[in-house]
């Protein structure tokens, strides 16, 4: 594992998937705790950004809490439709997002990949409309238990990082941020260890250096998520290539998400 040295400029990035949790209600009084506790926690912002990923349905009430009381959190959906604005019932466009002041946008989740059928080709048509709207993408890659005791699990998520891009170029794909999550530690308390994600990142990182150049794979953020919590957060991140987390049941409390910022940064 390569140790972390001052020299990566990659903010570290925690971004708390809140799922289907929270209603908008829950989603005000969750952000409100959030933010108390973070400013308790003093936590240096020039380390680290944080994010709240609130379902659709709570945009609106975040943004209106975020803008009101100038709270340095940003926030983002999860999901996004690959169309423009039109007749696609029950679809959401990019650049709605954009103008709830959205920053980012989760494609490609495993959740979605399995409950929604979305094929890599769906995800890369979910980037672009990310991109033409100045939505960052965290484009979700990971894979199954088998394929893990397989052994196939680096070619496996290459594979799919590499069709979930298809057709674009560096330029096209400045600021994207990646997460690895292997779909068998989402949600079942069952970590990868910091080693795994580490190998996974690093595999991830020469891969985005041979299709679209160094420059673009240092300034790449690589996530790892699947039940990441306050108390192992500090030892996932250390790894020189793991760039933040995307949480999920961690990030449902306020105070327990700024607890796992605070561990992050600490390192
Ligand atoms: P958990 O942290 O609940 O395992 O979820 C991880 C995840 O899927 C975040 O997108």
């Amino acid at each position: 594992m390569r140790k972390k040295t001052n020299m990566s400029d990659r903010t570290l990035l925690l971004a708390g998937n809140w799922k289907m949790n929270h209603d908008h209600l829950e989603a005000i009084s969750s952000v409100q705790k959030l933010a108390w506790a973070l400013e308790d926690a003093k936590l240096d912002e020039s380390r680290c950004e944080v994010v709240v990923i609130p379902p659709f349905t709570d945009i609106r009430s975040v943004q209106t809490l975020v803008q009101g009381d100038k709270l340095w959190l940003k926030y983002g959906a999860q999901d996004v439709s690959q169309h423009a604005p039109g007749a696609h019932t029950g679809e959401i466009a990019a650049t709605f997002l954009t103008r709830l002041g959205c920053s980012y946008v989760v494609i490609g989740h495993s959740e979605r990949r399995a409950d929604n059928h979305e094929t890599n080709e769906v995800v890369a048509a979910k980037v672009r409309a990310a991109l033409s709207a100045e939505l960052t993408p965290i484009l979700c890659v990971g894979e199954s238990l088998q394929q893990r005791q397989e052994k196939t699990h680096v070619d496996f998520t290459l594979d799919q990082l590499e069709e979930s891009l298809a057709g674009f170029d560096a330029s096209a794909l400045e600021g994207l941020v990646i997460a690895y999550e292997p779909v068998w530690a989402i949600g079942t308390g069952e970590t990868a260890t910091a080693a795994d994600a580490a190998e996974m990142a690093a595999a991830i990182r020469a891969r985005l250096a041979e299709k679209y150049g160094n420059g673009m794979a240092e300034s790449t953020r690589i996530l790892y998520g699947g039940s990441v919590k306050a108390d192992n957060v500090a030892e996932i991140v250390a790894d020189a290539d793991v760039d933040g987390a995307l949480v999920g049941g961690a990030s449902l409390s306020g105070p327990d998400f700024a607890a796992l910022c605070k561990a992050a940064v600490a390192k």
